[in-house]
């Protein structure tokens, strides 16, 4: 059991982390932070305690509007910051056009981080992924190996849940992992896409496949579209527990992870999302995977992206 996890946000991501750690029973004490007022944290934590006694779980919950409740975290879960929403008109920004307001958002995060959990992990969730962890990186000075973006996580469960769905079997029967940024140039991993351990291609027409793939692309945008209002919360948040999991029990787990990059895939200083072992001491290694010579194009296109935004993250002083 975990003795604390820290969560920054109480928007409907940190709600469903919160509840989801007191249900998992997979920390003793739970602190969320939230800016907002009156006191959303304390609001979100007071409803959460509440049902304590009927989940049949003791966790210490603290909600609060300062960052001081986060002392002896063992591990942060960053989720502050706007999520996208849709227009008057139908349309909803990209990811990356949250930059400028997220970024000031994180700077406020990171101090947080530095004066109350220094050395804690750090899972960050809030968008534009790969640029927030950048920064958060540079603000903290984190060891590489204690921080790191959930996205593949979520976006390899969608492309899994869509091939399950297409091919008619259970989504515990699909091997699939979507690497690069979080953004429209994700890449979903064909070649590492297996159905029982087979080739996808034996159980769903590639041309299915090609629209399974746009789809897991837009899929974030996707729901944005049908809320009407804010972004996917609930499948995130139950994405980076994976990771917190895979980290506290030591379980030496594969998964799709937005670390910091030094000359591995031919990058280096900046958050991309590739196969990495997480266990006890973090990330533990990255994994390197044969692509095939569309993938490593399409991954090197991404690349491209997020070293574009973060640039505009250097920028931004
Ligand atoms: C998504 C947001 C959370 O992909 O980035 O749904």
């Amino acid at each position: 059991m975990i003795n604390k996890i820290g969560i920054v946000g109480g928007g409907n991501i940190g709600g469903v982390l919160a509840a989801e750690i007191v249900s998992r029973r997979l920390a003793r004490n739970v602190a969320l932070v939230d800016v907002k007022g009156p006191d959303l944290a304390a609001g979100k934590c007071l409803d959460i305690a509440e049902a304590m006694p009927v989940y049949g779980r003791d966790v210490n919950i603290v909600g609060a509007k300062t960052y001081d409740i986060l002392a002896g975290c063992d591990f942060v879960i960053n989720t502050a910051g706007v999520p996208r929403a849709m227009r008057p008109d139908g349309t909803f920004p990209s990811r990356e056009e949250l930059l400028a307001i997220n970024l000031k958002i994180t700077d406020l995060v990171a101090d947080g981080i530095n004066k109350f959990a220094p050395g804690a992990f750090i899972i960050s969730i809030a968008n534009p992924l790969d640029a927030i962890v950048y920064r958060l990186f540079k603000k903290t000075k984190a060891n590489p190996a204690r921080i790191m973006g959930m996205a593949g996580v979520l976006d390899s469960a969608r492309y899994k849940y869509f091939v399950a769905e297409a091919a008619g079997v259970s989504v515990e029967n699909v091997e699939a992992v979507v690497l690069g940024g979080h953004g429209d140039t994700m890449v979903p991993i064909r070649s590492a896409c297996r159905i029982y351990g087979l080739p996808v291609e034996q159980f769903v027409p590639a041309k299915k496949l090609d629209a399974i793939e746009d789809r897991t692309r837009n899929a974030g945008g996707e729901v944005v579209k049908l809320l009407g209002s804010g972004s996917a919360f609930v499948s995130p948040a139950i994405s980076a527990l994976e990771m917190v999991e895979a980290i506290a029990f030591d379980k030496k787990k594969i998964v799709p992870v937005c670390a910091l990059l030094q000359g591995e895939y031919s990058v280096k200083g900046l958050f991309v999302g590739v196969p990495a072992l997480l266990g006890a001491g973090g990330i533990e290694k990255i994994i390197k995977i044969k692509l095939t010579p569309e993938e490593a194009a399409a991954l090197k296109k991404s690349v491209a992206s997020v070293k574009k935004t973060c640039a505009e993250v250097d920028a931004a002083k």
